[in-house]
């Protein structure tokens, strides 16, 4: 598809209101969660929230993988609770200053303004959760990729894990046994695992998370170097080999086609240049068997990966949230409880 019809049909979009039709196939794996659960009390929410996410997204592609990636990291911590989007305040830590997320997770004033649209539509009655869940769905599909059903009723946190996000949030360089067992750890499969690593097609990484990969000699967390060495000579450039001035630097985790979501991301692995240890390690890992035929089956057939990520967000997407379970909201303001 020709970006420039992309952006000029998302325009449209921003300009007029379109009527999206939602297929309606439930697979909730969630009982708790079901496709029409705004139906009556606020029937235009996932319309508001498509035509913000187009309108963010026509501002700057980025925008899409930065709200798909702070869903992630929002069901790793407690479910999926929006207890990533909380901010600290005197009585609550919030999860924005822990390691793996401080100076990296972008993206919380997207959120906010969707949310200010929806208050102003139903006040009180579409959580954050859900918010988020149905944004990063749509983030994918406007940058290329799938669409699916998000079943729907998840309820905000009055409470945050900070320390949990040290514990369940992989990070690049911690090798391929740990990341698979805090898949596992969430009841998702090693092959949930791959297709949704391939929402690295979207969005950069920085220096501080790359270094590794790019001056380290091979071992178990890291890979080879990256074999190319104009690929690898420009990724030196952007981040000095010591700590300092380039840590925030920033660089595409898919150089091929940064801003659209398709396979090249396998492609890429295929060709020893994934970004980060932890996308080379899916493919070049001694322990990755399992792993590097699934990356082999997902760079030879775009309908496969686009079939599994979809199936994989919807159980991402369903991971429960024990602390709404027992005590949870509809927050007004994204970023704080109700008082
Ligand atoms: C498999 C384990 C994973 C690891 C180790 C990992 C690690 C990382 C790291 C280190 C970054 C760069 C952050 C920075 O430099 O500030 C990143 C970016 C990103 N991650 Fe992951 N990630 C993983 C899985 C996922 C999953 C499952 C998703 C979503 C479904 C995701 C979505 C993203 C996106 C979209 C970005 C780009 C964000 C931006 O442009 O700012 N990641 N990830
Ligand atoms: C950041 O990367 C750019 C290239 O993208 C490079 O010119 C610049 O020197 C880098 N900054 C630092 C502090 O290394």
């Amino acid at each position: 598809m020709g970006s420039s019809y992309l952006y000029y049909s998302m325009f449209l979009h921003c300009m007029i209101i379109v009527a999206n039709i939602y297929s309606n196939n439930a697979r909730a794996s969630d009982r708790h969660l079901s496709m029409d659960y705004y139906q009556a009390t606020c029937p235009n929410a996932l319309e508001i929230i498509r035509k913000e996410m187009e309108c963010q997204v026509l501002a700057d592609p980025r925008n899409a993988a930065l709200v798909l990636r702070l869903h992630f990291h929002d069901c790793f911590v407690q479910g999926c609770d929006a207890s990533v989007l909380l901010d600290d305040t005197i009585t609550l830590k919030g999860e924005k200053t822990a390691k793996n997320n401080i100076n990296s997770l972008k993206g919380f004033e997207l959120i906010d303004s969707i949310k200010n649209r929806l208050e102003s539509e139903c006040p009180g009655v579409v959580s954050c959760a859900d918010t988020l869940t149905i944004a990063a769905r749509d983030a994918v599909t406007l940058v290329g990729g799938p669409s699916w059903d998000v079943p729907l009723g998840r309820k905000d946190s009055k409470t945050a894990g900070y320390d949990l996000v040290g514990i369940n949030i992989p990070s690049a360089n911690e090798g391929i046994l740990s990341i698979m067992a805090k898949f596992i750890y969430q009841g998702l499969s090693v092959t949930d695992m791959v297709a949704l690593s391939g929402a690295h097609t979207l969005g950069m990484a920085r220096c501080e998370n790359y270094r590794a990969r790019i001056y380290e000699v091979f071992s178990i967390t890291s890979a080879l170097n990256p074999s190319s060495h104009t690929y690898l000579n420009n990724l030196k450039s952007t981040c000095s080999p010591i700590s300092g001035a380039s840590d925030n630097n920033e660089t595409s985790l898919d150089y091929a086609t940064p801003n659209l979501f398709d396979n090249s991301y396998y492609h890429l692995l295929l060709k020893g240049e994934g970004l980060l240890n932890s996308d080379q390690l899916l493919y070049s890992s001694v322990f990755a068997v399992k792993t590097r035929k699934l990356v082999e089956k997902y760079a030879l057939d775009p309908i496969a990966f686009f079939m599994q990520f979809s199936e994989s967000m919807v159980k991402l997407g369903s991971i429960k949230s024990l602390k709404t379970f027992e005590d949870g909201e509809v927050r007004k303001h994204c970023r704080f409880i109700n008082t």
